[in-house]
């Protein structure tokens, strides 16, 4: 897509992921709340957890969207990250979800040694599991009544995608 940028998250980012994450619709896809806190923002952002590789997507200066991969900490799940990613409405269907998971999973896959990616998604988010499923993901189960969201318990789906070629190291 023409102009569009995606670079690291940085902590000047604060009011702008603020923002984002409150756009009414993007809201509603994830497990953000309403009215986000930039001060939160700010001091997150100041404090960054090197387990995270969080990206934002840029269109001449504005910032439109991010996503990042959240990885472990715990021994036996070091090979498994979650993936969380939004784009501001007014920009959906453009591409930007798309360019964002292609960065997201090659860096999985040839930089951060992720074997395992995984996600939630509300069942009803077609536009989402559209995309996860166009980057590998599959939908391993369902969870019921999993989150609050606009009054209403939801389901969700959790899918994964696992590395399709994992790199091995050699045999001596
Ligand atoms: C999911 C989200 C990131 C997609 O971003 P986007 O920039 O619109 O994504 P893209 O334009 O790259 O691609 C969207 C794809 O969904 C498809 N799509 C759109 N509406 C759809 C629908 N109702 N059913 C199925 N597919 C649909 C598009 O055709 C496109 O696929 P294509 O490129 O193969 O044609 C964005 O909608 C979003 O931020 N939603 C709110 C937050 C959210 O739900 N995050 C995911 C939490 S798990």
């Amino acid at each position: 897509m023409n102009g569009l940028v995606i670079r690291r998250q940085e902590p000047t980012d604060a009011e702008a992921v603020a923002a984002y994450l409150g756009d009414a619709a993007v809201m509603a896809g994830t497990l953000q709340l309403p009215y986000p806190s930039i001060q939160a923002w700010r001091d997150r952002l100041a404090r960054p957890n090197p387990l995270d590789y969080v990206l934002i997507a840029e269109i001449e200066g504005e910032v439109v969207g991010g996503g990042g991969l959240h990885m472990n900490d715990r021994p036996r799940r070091r090979h498994a990250a979650m993936l969380g990613i939004g784009v501001r409405s007014s920009h959906w269907g453009r591409g930007i979800g798309a360019a964002l998971m292609h960065v997201l999973t090659d860096a999985a896959d040839r930089w951060l040694g992720v074997q395992r990616i995984e996600l939630t998604v509300f069942t009803d988010n077609a536009r989402a599991i559209a995309l996860y499923r166009r980057y590998g993901f599959v939908i391993e189960g369902t969870h019921r009544a999993y989150a609050l969201r606009d009054g209403a318990y939801a389901d969700v789906h959790a899918m994964a995608r696992l590395h399709p070629n994992p790199p091995r190291l050699p045999v001596s």
